[in-house]
């Protein structure tokens, strides 16, 4: 029954090409971006920003759902409307971002461990009442001098995998994202070799905790070279990588896997997406699509400045980047 529910839930959110809207930002994150725009950090600014994404006309012709912060998920259009039914209205399914937040590992210089399992249980019954159908998590995992460590990995699977298995035992569709960072210097095959070891000890944990691949979506990086590497890959190359990683770790029994941007341009992230489908449509066993963040929002919030006067103009470009990941979605994006 509940498998049958997180099925319909998933077919739901990628139907017609569609993707998911990441604009879940935690506080900080969010007051950061704000902050880089010179826009007020407060409670009614980010209320007022997430009214705009919600209520951008036709966002649904490309966005299939979207993932809200505990905050949002509580939040009030002007008109009285909750942020999540507002969604719903609009033919967008809303999800939840449910970790605490990636933390320093304690005894491991520079790494992260993604802490909020403890009373997850209860927080999923409330989130679900409030009208969410999927959550997310996310996990850290940096390169760097001897890092990752083995133990960073396995902290941070194990922690995906039981928040996996309480979603779906919820009836929530679980998000599982071990971000691979792109910081660092490092060359694109040594991202490609933490990504495949990251992947392939996430789908050992989930088997372990009994996770149902069918009923979750994977949220991965692109196999990347770092950002202050002096290596510059071609979208085609980065496609290849990508593909070839993902096919040698990720079962096909997990229905869609959906691209986080991590820090590329929106435009980087929308052309490498293009180029996984285009080149490759064919011999992949799951759905490839997105769940951007920055590359969907960044040119709306640039535009928008805290100010009333840019709604429409912000949301227009909210519209048209949402637009493009879709084509790219289905290889048919032309630059
Ligand atoms: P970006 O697309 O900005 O990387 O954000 C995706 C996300 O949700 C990170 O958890």
């Amino acid at each position: 029954m509940q498998s049958n529910l997180l099925k319909q839930t998933i077919e739901q959110l990628f139907s017609n090409g569609k993707g998911i809207l990441a604009m879940d930002e935690s506080t900080p994150t969010c007051d950061k971006r704000f902050l880089a725009h010179g826009i007020p950090q407060t409670f009614e600014m980010r209320r007022n920003y997430r009214q705009l994404i919600a209520t951008t006309p036709g966002l649904n012709e490309s966005i299939g759902g979207a993932i809200l912060y505990d905050e949002t998920i509580k939040q009030q259009t002007n008109n009285g409307i909750p942020i999540p039914t507002e969604l719903l209205n609009a033919g967008i399914i809303p999800g939840i971002k449910v970790d605490m937040g990636a933390k320093a590992l304690a005894g491991f210089p520079n790494e992260m461990i993604t802490e909020g399992l403890d009373g997850l249980r209860e927080r999923l019954a409330d989130y679900k009442n409030l009208g969410a159908r999927f959550a997310k998590w996310r996990a850290v995992i940096t390169i760097g001098d001897g890092i990752p460590t083995k133990t960073c990995i396995e902290a941070n699977v194990q922690a995906l995998a039981r928040y996996a298995a309480l979603c779906q035992e919820a009836g929530l569709v679980p998000i599982v994202e071990p971000e691979v960072l792109m910081d660092g210097a490092h060359a694109m095959q040594r991202c490609y070799e933490v990504t495949e070891q990251t992947l392939k000890a996430l789908f050992i944990k989930l088997y372990q905790y009994r996770v149902d691949l069918q009923g979750l979506i994977l949220k991965p990086n692109m196999v990347l070279a770092g950002k202050e590497s002096d290596e510059n890959p071609s979208v085609d190359d980065v496609a290849t990588a990508t593909v070839k990683c993902f096919l040698s770790a990720v079962p096909a029994a997990v229905p869609a896997i959906a691209f986080l941007s991590g820090g590329q341009s929106p435009q980087e992230a929308i052309q490498h997406l293009n180029a996984i489908n285009k080149n490759y449509k064919d011999r992949l066993p799951w759905i490839v699509a997105f769940s951007f963040a920055r590359a969907i929002q960044q040119p709306c919030l640039e535009a928008w400045k805290g100010q009333d006067v840019n709604v429409d103009t912000a949301q227009k470009l909210l519209y048209h980047r949402a637009k493009l990941s879709a084509l790219a979605r289905l290889g048919t994006y032309k630059i």
